[in-house]
C-alpha cells in the first residue's frame, strides 16, 4: 500500500483475528520503527514484541482495557531509555515521549500498509508492565501497540473525526 493511502485508511483496531502474522511482516513493521528520526538521533527507544500467550494475558491485565492486547497475535511494547535523553524541548518538556511516538507512528503506518491493524494503549499500570516484562530501572513503558489482522473492516471515516484545516493550521502568526 502506498504511504498516503496508509495515512488515509489507518483506523485504530480493537478486535483481532487469531491468525498469526508472517515473520517478514513483523520484521517490516519493526524496521519502520527502527528507521524513525529522533532528537539528536539518540534513538531512545526499545521495543519488546510480546508473542507468548501467557505473557500477553498478563500484559492485558496490566491495562485498564487490555482485551486487544490479549487478543492480538503480538503486542509491541514501546519503551524509552532515560539515560539516552539528556535534553529538553524549549526548556519545559523532555523529548523522549515524542521520539518514541514518532517511531510508533512509523510502525503503525507500516502495519497499515501490510494489511495489519494496530491501536495505541497508554492507559496501563506501569509497575505491572515492568513486572510482567522484567523491565529494569531507568526504562519507561510509553505505549502498548497490539498488532494483528483486523477482525472486522474499520469504516474509513478518519477525516470525519478530525478538526478542519482552519481550526488547526495558521500562517505567519498564531491567528486564533
Ligand atoms: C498518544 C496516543 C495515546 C492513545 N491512547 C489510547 C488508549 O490508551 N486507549 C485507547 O483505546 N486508544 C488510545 N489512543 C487512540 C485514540 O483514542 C484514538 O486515535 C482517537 O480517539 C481518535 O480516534 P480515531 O482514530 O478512531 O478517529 C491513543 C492515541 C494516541 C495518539
Amino acid at each position: 500500500m502506498e504511504l498516503n493511502e496508509a495515512i488515509r485508511t489507518y483506523r485504530p483496531c480493537h478486535h483481532f483475528q487469531p491468525r498469526p502474522i508472517p515473520p517478514e511482516k513483523v520484521r517490516a513493521v519493526l524496521a519502520a520503527a527502527r528507521l524513525a528520526p529522533s532528537q539528536g538521533n539518540l534513538q531512545p527507544w526499545r521495543f519488546v514484541v510480546v508473542q507468548d500467550d501467557e505473557r500477553k494475558r498478563l500484559l492485558a491485565q496490566a491495562c485498564v482495557k487490555g482485551k486487544p492486547v490479549a487478543e492480538a497475535p503480538i503486542a509491541v511494547v514501546a519503551f524509552s531509555v532515560e539515560e539516552d535523553v539528556p535534553v529538553t524541548i524549549g526548556g519545559y518538556i523532555s523529548a523522549y515521549p515524542l521520539d518514541v511516538a514518532v517511531a510508533i507512528g512509523h510502525l503503525q503506518l507500516a502495519a497499515t500498509s501490510e494489511g495489519l491493524g494496530t491501536s495505541w494503549i497508554v492507559d496501563f499500570h506501569a509497575d505491572k508492565v515492568r513486572t510482567v516484562l522484567g523491565v529494569p530501572e531507568g526504562i519507561h513503558p510509553i505505549a502498548i501497540i497490539p498488532v494483528g489482522y483486523p477482525a472486522e473492516n474499520g469504516e474509513a471515516k478518519t477525516a470525519e473525526g478530525r478538526k478542519s484545516p482552519d481550526e488547526i493550521i495558521a500562517y505567519n502568526e498564531f491567528a486564533w
